[in-house]
């Protein structure tokens, strides 16, 4: 089964970036192409019936299945990056984090308004970083079709801050 094979591939490092926090490192997932795949093809079945119009991945680490995914589902890629990385005009958000704030940007030309948009990122914690990309979106006109995650700390509660932009939020581990 999908999660078993994503949950022993996780490398969990303790005290890393800081003390007290286990980073979930996905790494060794990336090494292993078949389960690359695996993870692509899950994420599309269980998107099924869903109109997705475009895939915004958050950077980083959401650029890495987000970009597949929306190659399988056949629509663009939007990348959602941190501030200052966009060449082109941006609309940006800026969100609280557990000390100080962060800034995220989209391209003004992302997609065009009423587009159905599936946010796409590594892993779900907080939800702080999709409930920003969330906001972004709407601003912009878009709709949140729904949200993948290859891992969720579900003991984190993410899920239940971004339940109420949309039903479809897809976590393949927790
Ligand atoms: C991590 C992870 C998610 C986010 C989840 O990214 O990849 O994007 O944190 O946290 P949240 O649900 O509490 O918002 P990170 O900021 O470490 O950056 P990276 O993806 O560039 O490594
Ligand atoms: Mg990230």
């Amino acid at each position: 089964m999908i999660e078993q094979r994503i949950k022993a591939a996780i490398r969990d490092i303790p005290d890393f970036p800081k003390p007290g926090i286990i980073f979930k490192d996905i790494t060794p997932i990336l090494k292993d192409h078949e389960l690359c795949m695996a993870i692509t093809d899950a994420f599309i079945g269980q998107l099924k019936g869903i109109r997705i119009d475009a895939v915004a991945g958050i950077e980083s680490r959401g650029f890495l299945f987000g970009l597949t995914l929306a190659n399988k589902l056949g629509v663009p890629f939007v990348p959602v990056r941190k501030a200052g990385k966009l060449p082109y005009a941006v609309k940006q958000k800026v969100y609280d984090l557990e000390y100080g704030t962060a800034t995220i940007e989209l391209h003004t030309d992302a997609f065009e308004p009423g587009s159905r948009v599936l946010i796409h990122d590594d892993l779900l914690a907080t939800g702080g970083t999709v409930t920003a990309a969330s906001e972004l979106i709407q601003e912009m006109g878009g709709i949140v079709a729904g949200y993948t995650f290859v891992v969720g700390l579900s003991f984190l509660n993410g899920k239940e801050k971004i339940a109420p932009v949309s039903d479809n939020i897809i976590v393949l581990a927790e």
